[in-house]
């Protein structure tokens, strides 16, 4: 936000334990929301930023220790089904049935909201995003304390945190409080769900995949264009939708194709660069590494036997690529289908340049 001076906290890391957090810990990040402050806190996704989701005033810090753009509203999460009555109106009964097997979980829904909700929270629109993570940090801190808004803790355009060394990077003299307790689970955000229209809409995929979402709800999901990420995208549903989101500094160049097709571009394009002068790196998984041979300048993605690999490692190489010092990166592609629907959304979002083999 131009014009808005981000105030210089003093910052305090807690260290805790990820499986079993330690209560008192725990209790310090609480008494910090309870006050108004701002907590980076780890969910099973990546890291959130979190304040006190009823009071306006600590919200608007949120935005400015981000540099968010006010227009984009956040999710609050909770720790008890109960809270979910008491910030949304009008929960349909197949929501109401699909949390008591999501929840907790990497899945978020947008609803009607009620009054309490403040406008800073969902950028003055009728509806709220909310979820229960999964995360025993997230669970005890939102219980030691209130339904907590937070975005993802990273500053706004670079990619999401997964690990508290991230939200250092980003965060420290920002925030009150910065919880560590190591990596994330998943790496990619939750799935957010528009469940105001019927049939539902997915906003955003994410580790909750659509084919999963079918079977256990029994709904058949439209996907908004938006969140396939192709393109721009004139009417943004999720406000979110319409911001270059994940970019590292580096110039990404995504290649999308049939798989050798597109491998061989990855090569063409690599050695253009490089007979350029240009200091690039391939992000690659190790199958593609492999059949391109490849040994030098490469950031390993994971393997395309388990496609949630890719998604835990997708932020951390993107930060990669800027802290080794290369000016441009050339990642490749996956299938638009179960996680790798999330995948591609990032890596659409993040890439200064699409090319199709
Ligand atoms: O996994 C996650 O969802 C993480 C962790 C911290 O929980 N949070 C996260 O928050 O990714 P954020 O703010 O980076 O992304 C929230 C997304 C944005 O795309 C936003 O536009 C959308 O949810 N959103 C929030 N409230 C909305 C609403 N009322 N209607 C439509 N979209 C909404
Ligand atoms: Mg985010």
């Amino acid at each position: 936000m131009i014009g808005v001076k981000v105030v210089t906290r003093m910052t305090v890391i807690i260290k805790v334990n990820p499986i079993n957090p330690e209560r008192e810990k725990i209790k310090i990040a609480a008494e910090a929301i309870l006050k108004g402050g701002i907590v980076v806190f780890p969910t099973e996704t990546v890291y959130g930023l979190g304040a006190d989701a009823l009071n306006p005033e600590a919200v608007r810090k949120v935005f400015i220790a981000k540099n968010r753009p006010m227009d984009n509203p956040i999710i609050v999460h909770i720790a008890k089904k109960s809270q979910l009555f008491e910030l949304a109106k009008k929960v349909p009964k197949w929501v109401e049935r699909a949390i008591d097997i999501l929840w907790p979980g990497p899945v978020t829904f947008v609803l009607e909201k009620k009054k309490i909700v403040p406008d800073e929270v969902t950028a003055g629109l009728p509806t709220v995003a909310i979820r229960m993570p999964a995360h025993p940090v997230a669970l005890a801190l939102i219980e030691e304390s209130k339904p907590i808004a937070a975005p993802s803790a990273n500053l706004s355009g670079k990619p999401s945190p997964t690990t508290a060394k991230h939200v250092i990077e980003d965060m420290y003299g920002r925030v009150d409080v910065i919880i560590d307790a190591g990596d994330t689970f998943f790496g990619v955000e939750s799935t957010v769900i528009d469940a105001t229209e019927d049939p539902p809409v997915i906003l955003r995929p994410g580790p909750m995949t659509v084919e999963e979402l079918q079977k256990i709800t029994g709904k058949e999901f439209k996907i908004h264009p938006a969140a396939l990420a192709k393109g721009s995208v004139k009417v943004a549903k999720s406000p979110g939708m319409k911001y270059r989101h994940y970019a590292p500094n580096a110039k990404l160049i995504l290649i999308e194709g049939a798989y050798e097709e597109m491998l061989r571009k990855i090569k063409e394009v690599f050695l253009r660069l490089k007979r350029e002068g240009k200091k690039v790196a391939l992000l690659l998984t190790e199958e593609s590494k492999e059949f391109l041979g490849v040994r030098e300048d490469v950031i390993n993605l994971g393997t395309r036997k388990n496609l949630y690999s890719v998604a835990k490692n997708l932020f951390k190489s993107l930060r990669l690529l800027d802290k080794l010092g290369y000016e441009a990166g050339i990642v490749e592609s996956f299938e638009l289908k179960g996680i790798g629907l999330a995948i591609m959304n990032r890596l659409r979002k993040a890439a200064s340049e699409i090319i199709y083999a």
